[in-house]
Formats: structure tokens, sequence, C-alpha cells
């Protein structure tokens, strides 16, 4: 039981609501610049009477004061996207190309290639840090070995998703909700905007336009695919999922506790047949989202001894490739949100005493095969270094899912 309020209270209760939505009805979201994902620039003017450490757009240098995020976002994929593969497929594709190629991994203005001289200086840097982005938070920022690799190799910084022109910009504070130009201590306050709580921030990267669609559909078209799940009517966004809490975490495909999460698996035997189902419970995209991975579903019946008499294999992906005149859907197998997929193994042999299903994922495999065909090409040393470390990494990325054996009682 809550105690009644005293009519002073209560009129001060309503005298503070109205003034708090009178405050909410004042402050109006600015909503994010426009063209702010536009040749997006971070740079401070020198109009801003900052200390170094406010100007700094290194991720190191946010981190002094915003660790919490620092420490989860620099084991996320974002900060690995200046990555071999990427800079490694750049040398003799000139700096048009490769630059068109930054404004998703490394897309400010201050991130992007001058000249080629640049670009070539830039690419054997990345070789010789071969672990690409390794700062910790209580990095001293005045180190001179601290300030050894440039913003580009941040990847998707902090810098991109919240700084313009100097500027910082964020979602609303967790307590108060304001939105609007915030006054806080540190680099000139910022601004407040619910747009950062929107799927339609991650668009201009993980969303091409409709007229780059291959049979129907964009190569990326994860925004769509949201779109068209129950998700926008519950209210759950990206961030929902891919920022629990808005913690910078990112994890996707390349994550076997983040699949799981999102899938539900069921294996019965029925009669004469053996049913496993895999259904999309908490993906707010098809399954997986790119052309870039694939899943393997098996199936083995196994007799009394253990050995497989019965094999069977389907794969989740949509598959494009490049045919003479442009790109072309091969197949798309992939699993919608919400939906249930059947993988039936029937009818059992008659000697089968157990039946195993596996899943395999395989999260690179569209690059795998651009990293073999680089490698049969004549590279220059220092792209087939990257390329090399690539490919490497890519093989060391697959995993499996899940496995499960189901004994068979003797009514098949
Ligand atoms: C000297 C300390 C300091 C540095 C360095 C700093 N910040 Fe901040 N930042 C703050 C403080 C204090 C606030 C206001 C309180 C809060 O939200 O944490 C703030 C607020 C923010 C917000 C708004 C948070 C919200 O609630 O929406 C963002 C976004 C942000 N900073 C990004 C950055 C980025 C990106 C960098 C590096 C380029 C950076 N900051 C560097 C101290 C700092
Ligand atoms: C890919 C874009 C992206 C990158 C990169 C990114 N952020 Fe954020 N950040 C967001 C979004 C989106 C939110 C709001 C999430 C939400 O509301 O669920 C956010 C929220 C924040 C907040 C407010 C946190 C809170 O608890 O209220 C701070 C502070 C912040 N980011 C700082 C940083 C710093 C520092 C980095 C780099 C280490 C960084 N961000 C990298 C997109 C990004
Ligand atoms: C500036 C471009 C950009 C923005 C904005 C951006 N991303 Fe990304 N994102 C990328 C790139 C590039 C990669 C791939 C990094 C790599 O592996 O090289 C990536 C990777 C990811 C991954 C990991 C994919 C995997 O294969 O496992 C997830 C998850 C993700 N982003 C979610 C988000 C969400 C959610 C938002 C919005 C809050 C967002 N991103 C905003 C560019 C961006
Ligand atoms: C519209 C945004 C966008 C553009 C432009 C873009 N990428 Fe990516 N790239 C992504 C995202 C998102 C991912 C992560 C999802 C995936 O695995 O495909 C990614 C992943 C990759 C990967 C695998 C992960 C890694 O970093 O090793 C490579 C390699 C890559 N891109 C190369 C390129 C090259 C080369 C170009 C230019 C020809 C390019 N990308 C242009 C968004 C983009
Ligand atoms: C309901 C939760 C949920 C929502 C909403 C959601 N995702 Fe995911 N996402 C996942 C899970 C779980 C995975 C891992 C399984 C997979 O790859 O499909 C994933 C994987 C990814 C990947 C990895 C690449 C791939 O091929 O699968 C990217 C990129 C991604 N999400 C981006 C986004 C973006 C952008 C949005 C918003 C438009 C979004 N996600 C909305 C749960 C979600």
């Amino acid at each position: 039981m809550t105690k009644p309020l005293s009519l002073k209270q209560s009129v001060l209760a309503v005298i503070s609501i109205i003034g708090g939505l009178m405050l909410m009805a004042a402050a109006i979201d600015p909503g994010l610049p426009l063209g702010y994902w536009d040749q997006p620039s971070a740079k401070v003017p020198s109009s801003h009477n900052w200390s170094e450490l406010e100007k700094d757009l290194r991720p190191e240098a946010c981190a002094q004061c915003h660790a919490a995020q620092f420490n989860v976002w620099k084991k996320s994929l974002h900060a690995h996207a200046y990555s071999p593969g990427l800079v490694g497929q750049f040398p003799g594709q000139g700096l048009a190309y490769a630059n068109d190629c930054l404004v998703c991994h490394a897309p400010l203005k201050e991130q992007l290639y001058t000249d080629s001289t640049d670009m070539d200086d830039s690419i054997l840097l990345r070789l010789k840090h071969a672990e690409g982005f390794d700062a910790d938070a209580d990095y001293d920022v005045n180190d001179p070995d601290a300030k050894r690799l440039p913003l580009r190799h941040t990847g998707v910084s902090c810098a991109v998703c919240h700084v313009r022109n100097g500027d910082r910009f964020g979602p609303p504070p967790r307590v108060s909700g304001a939105v609007g130009k915030q006054d806080t201590p540190a680099h000139g306050g910022f601004t407040a905007t619910k747009d950062f709580e929107q799927s339609q921030f991650c668009a201009s990267c993980h969303q091409f336009p409709d007229y780059m669609a291959i049979n129907g559909k964009p190569l990326e078209n994860t925004l769509t695919e949201w779109k068209n799940s129950s998700f926008p009517d519950k209210g759950v966004t990206c961030q929902v999922c891919h920022m629990p809490d808005r913690a910078h975490e990112f994890r996707g495909i390349h994550d076997p506790k983040m699949v799981k999460k999102g899938l539900t698996f069921s294996l019965t035997q029925q009669k004469n047949s053996v049913y496993f189902s895999i259904a999309s419970t908490w993906i707010g995209h098809a399954f997986p989202t790119y052309v870039t991975p694939k899943v393997i579903v098996e199936a083995e019946a196994l007799n009394g001894k253990g050995s497989i008499i019965q094999h069977q294999q389907w794969e989740i992906i949509r598959e494009v490739a490049y045919q003479g005149d442009g790109w072309k859907e091969l197949r798309d197998t992939r699993i919608m949100p919400g939906e249930t997929r059947q993988f039936l193994l029937n009818p059992l042999p008659t000697d089968a005493r157990s039946v195993r299903y596996r899943v395999r994922v395989i999260p690179d495999n569209f690059y795998k095969g651009i990293y073999e065909s680089l490698l049969s090409d004549d590279l220059t040393a220092v792209a087939g270094a990257h390329i090399r470390k690539a490919n490497e990494q890519t093989a060391k990325n697959d995993y499996l899912l899940y496995e499960e054996v189901i004994t068979l009682n003797q009514a098949h």
C-alpha cells in the first residue's frame, strides 16, 4: 500500500507533472543534422577553445572519460573494420575505388585517403600493426607511442557515429530523457536526439538502396527485412538487440552465443522420421542477413556400432554470383524472422539406432572465395601479405553452433 498524498503534496505533484510536460514540450528533438552520413567530417573547427584531450578524436582519447563504451566497442567488428581483407584489395585498384569502400569501413573525411601515396603508406602501416587497433582504456594519450595509429585504423570509430565538426551527438541522457543541446562539462556539451535509438541510424552502412536490387532485394537489405518483421511493432530496434542497455557490443554472425540466442532448436522422432527444426525467434532480419555467411545443417543416421549409414545436408544461404552482365541470385534459403524451418530425415534406415544433427556456421563463406581467387592472381607483395592474413582469419571464424544425438525408439 502506498500512503495517500496530503492535499499539499498532491498539488505539488500535479504542478511538477505539468512543469515536466511543459519542459518536454519546450525541448524539440533536433534530430541528426541534415547530411549527417554524407561525407561526414569530425574535425574540430579552430573556433573551439578546447583542451588537447577534448579535440583528440581517436577512441583512446574518448576512453579517458567513456571507458565503459570503449572497452566493449574495441572488441567489436566495428573497431576492426579497417581490416587486412579490406586494404589487401586496394593495391592496383586506385584511389577512388578504395575511398568508395572506406565510406562504410572508415567514412570520416579525416579517415579517407588524400592521395595514392597516403594510401600506399597506410596499407603498409596496417601491415606493421598486424593486430590492428589494440589500445587500452588507460592508454596514456600523451605517450608518443599511443599516437602511432591514425584515426583511419580505428575503422567505425566513436567519432564516426558521434562527432560532426567537433560537436558531439548522442541519445537522450538515461535519467532526464532530455533532447536538444545539453550543457555538460566536457567538449562543449552535446546534442541529444532520439534518432540514435532508431533502426534508421544503422541504415547508411547496413542497407543498400532499392535500385541496387538483385532479384528484388539489394545485397544488403537488413533494414527492409527488419521493417517487414514483427519487431518494429514491438519497439525492438537494431539497438535493442545489438546494443543491449546501450552496450556497444555489435555482436552478430561471428559470435556463437549471439546466434544461439536468436534461434530455437527442436529434435524429435515421430514413427519413421526424425524432425529437426530451427525457429528464428529473436533475429530482426533474415538468418543470416548477408550474402556472405553460409550455415550448414547435417543429419547422420548411425547404426548400433556408431557408423554413419545415412547422410543428408542442407544449406542456409543467399547465394549470389557475378555472371557476365551483372549479379544474379542463385538461391535464397535463409530463414525469415518468425519462421520455423523443418529438416526432416525420412525414411530412416531399418538398422539406424540414433541420429546426429549438427549445425555449422561459416561466417565469411563468400570472402573465402574472394581471397582464394585473389591469391591465385598476381598480387603485389603487400597485398598478398594482407590477403593471406585475412584468409587465415576467416578459416578460424568457422564454428559448430549445435550438435545433438537422438536415440531412436524401435518403432521405426
Ligand atoms: C574530458 C572527458 C571527456 C572526453 C575526452 C570525451 N567526453 Fe564525451 N562526455 C563527457 C561528459 C562529462 C559527458 C556528459 C555526461 C555523460 O553523458 O557521460 C559526455 C557526453 C558524451 C556523449 C553524450 C552521451 C549521451 O548521454 O547521449 C557522447 C555521445 C560523447 N560524450 C561522446 C564522446 C566521444 C565520441 C569522445 C571522443 C571523440 C568523447 N565523448 C570525449 C566527457 C568526455
Ligand atoms: C556504429 C555507431 C556507434 C559507434 C561506433 C559508437 N557508438 Fe556510442 N552510441 C551509438 C548509439 C546508436 C547509441 C545509443 C544506443 C541506444 O540508445 O540504445 C550510443 C550511445 C553512446 C553513449 C551514451 C551511453 C549511455 O549509456 O547513455 C555514449 C557515452 C557513447 N555512445 C560513446 C561512444 C564512444 C566513446 C564510442 C567509441 C569507443 C562509441 N560511442 C562508439 C552508436 C555508436
Ligand atoms: C559507418 C558505417 C556503419 C554504421 C553507421 C554501422 N555499421 Fe555496423 N558494421 C559496419 C561495417 C563496415 C562492419 C563490418 C566490420 C568488419 O568486419 O570489417 C559492421 C559490422 C556490424 C556487425 C557485425 C556483423 C558480423 O558479421 O558479425 C553488427 C552486428 C553491426 N555492424 C550492427 C550495427 C548496428 C546495430 C548499427 C547501428 C546502431 C551499425 N552497425 C551501424 C559499418 C557500420
Ligand atoms: C555500404 C557499406 C559498405 C561498403 C560501401 C563496403 N562495405 Fe565491406 N562490409 C560492410 C559490412 C556491413 C560488412 C560486414 C558484413 C559482412 O560480412 O558482409 C562488410 C564486410 C567486409 C569484409 C569482411 C570483413 C573484413 O573487414 O575483413 C571485407 C573484406 C569487405 N567488407 C571489403 C569491402 C571492399 C573491398 C569494399 C569496396 C569495394 C567494401 N567492403 C565496401 C559494409 C560495406
Ligand atoms: C530481435 C533481435 C535483432 C534485431 C531487432 C536485429 N538483429 Fe541483427 N542479429 C541478431 C542476431 C541474433 C544475429 C545473429 C544471427 C544472424 O546472423 O542472423 C544478428 C546478426 C546481424 C548481423 C550479422 C551479419 C549477418 O549476415 O547475419 C548484422 C550486420 C546485423 N545483425 C545488423 C542488424 C541491423 C542493422 C538491424 C536493424 C535494422 C538488426 N541487426 C536488427 C538479432 C537482431
